[in-house]
């Protein structure tokens, strides 16, 4: 059997497809390996969000195609957004590939795979193109969407078998999708035409994909969406013949102008929240990914206060602080809409830590409206903000619409000027942590050894990790093998990083939860001391 290399581009929700694609393609046999030099098929799971994204792949695309001229026998596979987006014009422009796959469609790369192997030469026409190409097809949103809810996909999210021994961080950590697409379509983004109309899973699925999970040792499950917050799912709409509730497509912005919306039959992001942290008590972390600033009712906010183990952390992106810049983004908000949400987050959550997306250079963005983003930043306590450039995307209504005629060079100062305010608003953001004590999902040992930065007891005394093992806590002195920084994050998924005795100690906190005293901080995590290692998740029920 032949031997896979699969590479991811971008965002999360490509993470968590690539993770499924492995997983299916390793149940029917094929196997898998890091070194894009001993594979025989090589899968690049691609993102056209910025054209850098797109480069990248680009270029992986140049080395295999010569690898190809030079005489080997490879598949190449381009999967995901960029698929999706060229469409089969890719197929023509890079000869070297072999098959595509939309990220609507990856329940059937399988088949693909299959087709190509088995057929060594294609003709370039149009009939051959029909066994190694699947794409939801851009031309129609309406049929994407529709396709999009067949039970298909669905079964590939369900049908995951989850390894923690190989999943991304060794942390017990997973993500799950509960929607797919977005109806949104503000002008930049390409993410509507790509991954097409926003769909949402039914409650009962998600709640037993999240039971599976916790049944497989995972203690942290991140809900995965474009807009979380905009979940609603109207039971007794859309039933498969047997009985089984299956996906539905999500409203558009208009949905939610018209509130109030009567709940009744309908299961909204709140009520999901509360099903998963209610019914599946062996996950200690419950945390969603990505909220849309609209929206976000006080219905979320009070069922994360009144359950501990939902995370205290938002990744609420604002773009822009400029009104102007946000209305011809067609963000649906103003800015301060923006910041009467922020300020209900923290009044209801006044542990919660925000973290945020701008974009600079947007088309006609002046020195005024870049100084309005900068206001808002200074106006929330951002842990951290993602700072991106505009990139005009081809598809998008912003490339049709508006020139690109903010300079590179000015995107560039304002990308560099926002990067260093955001590190002195995270600075403050973290520092104010200093002296509390802190729960710590253990993810990993960190490869950089700071032992003079974090001052360390000079007890050193064993302390209990849990299911018998024991530890040196901060053993000091000069004896023995120097101590091992890991790191993890808080609820409020903030990094803190601390030491412990050796490697072996290390290993063994790997994927629980220990408790930290903060002691020092930076513009991007926290420092501290171990007081009590790797509690049992249970713990946190
Ligand atoms: N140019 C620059 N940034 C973009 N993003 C999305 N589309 C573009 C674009 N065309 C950013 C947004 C979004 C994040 C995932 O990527 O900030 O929140
Ligand atoms: Fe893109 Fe806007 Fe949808 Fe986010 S909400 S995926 S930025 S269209």
């Amino acid at each position: 059997m032949k031997t896979v290399y699969l590479e991811t581009f971008g965002c999360q929700m490509n993470e968590l497809d690539s993770e499924l694609v492995r997983g299916h393609l390793e149940s029917i046999g094929y196997g898998f390996t890091t070194e894009p030099g001993d594979a025989q098929i090589l899968l690049f799971n691609t993102c056209s969000v910025r054209e850098h994204a797109e480069s990248k792949a680009y270029s992986r695309l140049g080395i295999v195609g010569k690898r190809k001229k030079a005489g080997e026998d490879l598949v190449l596979g381009v999967l995901g957004c960029m698929a999706e987006r060229d469409g089969v014009d890719m197929l023509r422009r890079y000869p070297q590939v072999d098959l595509l796959c939309g990220p609507g469609e990856l329940d059937k790369l399988p088949m693909l795979i299959d087709n190509v192997a088995r057929t060594s030469t294609f003709a370039d026409d149009e009939a051959s193109e029909a066994g190694r190409v699947a794409l939801a097809g851009n031309t129609s949103r309406r049929s994407a969407a529709l396709s999009a809810t067949k039970d298909d996909l669905e079964t590939l999210d369900l049908a995951r078998a989850f390894d923690p021994d190989r999943a991304t961080s060794a942390a017990r950590s997973a993500y799950v999708r509960i929607t797919r697409g977005c109806n949104k379509f503000c002008t930049y983004c390409v993410v509507p035409y790509t991954r097409g109309a926003e769909v949402h899973r039914p409650p009962d699925s998600i709640v037993e994909e999240c039971r599976r999970l916790a049944n497989a040792g995972v203690i942290e499950v991140t809900l995965l969406g474009q807009t979380v917050n905009h979940y609603r799912y109207h039971h007794g709409v859309a039933v498969t013949i047997d009985g089984r509730e299956s996906p539905q497509i999500g409203p558009g912005l208009k949905a939610f102008r018209n509130e109030p919306i009567d709940d009744a039959g309908v299961t909204t992001f709140a009520g999901l929240l509360a099903r998963i942290h209610d019914e599946v008590p062996e996950l200690a972390r419950i945390r969603f990914l990505t909220s849309y600033p609209r929206d976000f009712g006080d219905d979320v906010l009070e069922v994360m206060a009144s359950r501990p183990r939902i995370c205290r952390y938002l990744h609420v992106p604002a773009q822009s602080g400029s009104n102007r810049i946000l209305k011809l983004m067609n963000r649906g908000y103003t800015v301060e809409e923006y910041l009467e949400f922020t300020d209900r987050v923290l009044r209801h959550l006044p542990d919660a830590s925000i973290a945020g997306d701008i974009i600079v250079g947007f088309p006609t963005e002046t020195d005024e409206d870049f100084e309005a983003t900068k206001d808002l930043l200074r106006r929330v306590p951002f842990k951290n903000n993602f700072i991106f450039k505009y990139s005009p995307r081809p598809g998008t209504t912003a490339i049709d619409r508006f020139e690109d005629d903010v300079p590179e060079a000015v995107k560039k100062l304002r990308n560099n000027e926002l990067l260093a305010l955001q590190a002195e608003i995270g600075a403050a953001a973290h520092a104010d942590w200093i002296g509390r004590e802190v729960d710590v999902l253990v993810e990993r040992k960190t490869n950089y050894h700071r032992r003079t930065s974090v001052p360390r007891s000079s007890a050193d005394e064993r302390v209990s990790l849990g299911s018998g093992i024991t530890a040196k806590r901060d053993a000091g002195g000069d004896a023995g093998p120097d101590p091992v920084q890991i790191s993890g994050r808080t609820k409020g998924d903030l990094i803190t990083v601390f030491d412990v005795a050796d490697d072996a100690t290390a290993d063994a906190m790997i994927g629980g939860i220990a408790r930290v005293k903060v002691n020092g901080s930076g513009p991007l995590l926290l420092r501290g001391t171990l007081l009590e290692p790797a509690e049992s998740p249970m713990n946190y029920r």
